[in-house]
């Protein structure tokens, strides 16, 4: 039972070197099985999600080797079979990517419906009518395993998506990029990530346009080359470690990222009365000229704030005097978290989709769970704003998305450890 054990007070400084996009690599990475050769795909994370879904590929029968602690190397030319269901595919949320990819090369596809992180339904049924508009029959074997068909016959088509979903939107883009014709998406998301997988797709010798828009096009094409790609920086991460900064009235240079992709989160910050200072690649974040003021937030697809830092923001307004009230506008069910906030004496009540949160008081150290991936940051980000220390369980889904999280957070001065708690002393304790 590992832990991660925190003791709040120390203020952020220093600079932190962000990593490869989760959200990019658990796209890109499925999207090389459409590949004709070997690629080598750079700036990945160092994460368990990404081992996962490269362990996966591998027992489809694609080479996969780490060239170095960023880059990875797949042969993705021995796969042979269209199926993906073993308990490693159910792990992990963006397994769904493997419908798209499996279905553009053989034209089915049996992959086994997605875990990951539960933040109350999570539907794909946007996905599979994208499919069945390529001409895919689906059917659910015995409700846990989803079976694409399009008989040999993947014809582009013209796809509105009711809602604008990220995943179905880059699983429509990957059976498309070698469907027979036109496909075009309407009401796309927008998201970076999509913008990368496109970019990736298109280096390979696809033929889409419009990634970023809310139109993509994308004319089928036969043959996909090997290629050597680099991912974009997280937004996310980068957004945690700014996030963090501000909470901890710290001053940090967050590196190795893209501005442009943070303009929602540095808007927000600004907005509270951080100083914001942007680079080429660089961002630095100053919460130690002012006290900081309260601010209201709305998720949204991007350019919209994104709920991927929802739970991180929540940590640092209840840190800011005043009344803050935070809108989830894409997930029905993401405050989970907010329990554990209230553990450490945050004063927040949840009503549908608003949390509206007193700042301003005291936080003290409780033991506290990850309930998902951001909210566990987010338990992290309230720890380091603490009095006391607190002790932070369920870190397997913290590592399925950060990497090196205790050195990063370490560097910048954060007392930050993981711990190795005995099974027996946990059971006497629940006793
Ligand atoms: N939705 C549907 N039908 C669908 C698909 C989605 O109704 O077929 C709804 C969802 O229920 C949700 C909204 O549309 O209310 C948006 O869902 P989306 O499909 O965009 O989410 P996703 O692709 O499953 C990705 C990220 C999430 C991130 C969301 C939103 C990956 C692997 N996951 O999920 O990331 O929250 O987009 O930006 O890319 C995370 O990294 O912590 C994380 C949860």
């Amino acid at each position: 039972m590992e832990r991660f054990v925190v003791t709040g007070g120390n203020k952020l400084f220093g600079e932190v070197s962000i990593s490869g996009a989760k959200n990019a690599a658990v796209a890109i990475i499925p999207a090389v099985i459409l590949c004709d050769e070997p690629c080598t795909i750079e700036n990945i994370p160092n994460i368990s999600d990404v081992s996962l879904i490269g362990k996966i590929l591998q027992n489809m029968g694609a080479e996969v080797k780490r060239v170095n602690k960023s880059a990875l190397y797949i042969d993705p030319t021995h796969i042979n079979t269209y199926c993906a269901t073993s308990d490693c595919v159910r792990g992990m949320r963006a397994s769904y990517y493997l419908l798209g990819a499996l279905l553009g090369r053989f034209k089915k596809a049996k992959v086994a419906l997605p875990g990951g992180c539960d933040f109350g339904v999570r539907p794909i049924d946007q996905h599979l009518k994208g499919f069945q508009l390529l001409g895919a029959d689906s059917d659910l074997i015995n409700g846990a395993i989803i079976n694409l068909d399009c008989h040999g016959n993947l014809t582009g088509s013209h796809i509105y998506l009711d809602v604008v979903s990220v995943g179905a939107t880059m699983n429509i883009m990957l059976a498309a990029a070698k469907a027979k014709g036109k496909t075009v998406i309407e009401n796309a998301a927008k998201e970076p990530h999509i913008v990368d997988l496109a970019n990736f797709l298109n280096s390979m010798g696809a033929n889409i346009k419009g990634a970023g828009t809310d139109v993509i096009k994308i004319n089928g094409v036969d043959f996909l080359r090997g290629v050597n790609y680099s991912i974009i920086p997280d937004q996310i991460e980068a957004g945690t470690y700014m996030c963090a900064a501000a909470a901890t009235r710290g001053n940090v240079l967050v590196k190795n990222i893209t501005p442009k992709h943070l303009e929602a989160i540095t808007a927000k910050l600004r907005e509270m009365g951080v100083d914001v200072t942007e680079y080429d690649e660089s961002v630095r974040v100053d919460a130690t000229k002012r006290p900081l003021r309260k601010c209201n937030i709305k998720t949204m697809p991007h350019p919209g704030f994104p709920t991927d830092c929802q739970p991180q923001f929540a940590s640092l307004l209840t840190t800011v005097p005043g009344t803050s009230i935070i809108n989830e506008n894409v997930w029905d069910n993401r405050y989970q978290y907010i329990n554990e906030l209230l553990r450490m004496g945050a004063q927040i009540s949840v009503e549908s989709r608003l949390a509206i949160i007193e700042g301003g008081k005291e936080l003290t150290a409780a033991p506290v769970k990850a309930t998902d991936l951001r909210a566990g940051v987010a338990m992290i980000i309230a720890a380091l704003c603490a009095k006391g220390t607190t002790e932070i369980s369920n870190i397997q889904y913290i590592e399925r998305g950060y990497e090196e999280i205790i050195a990063k957070f370490s560097a910048l001065g954060a007392d930050i450890k993981k711990v190795v708690i005995e099974e027996n002393t946990e059971n006497r304790a629940n006793a």
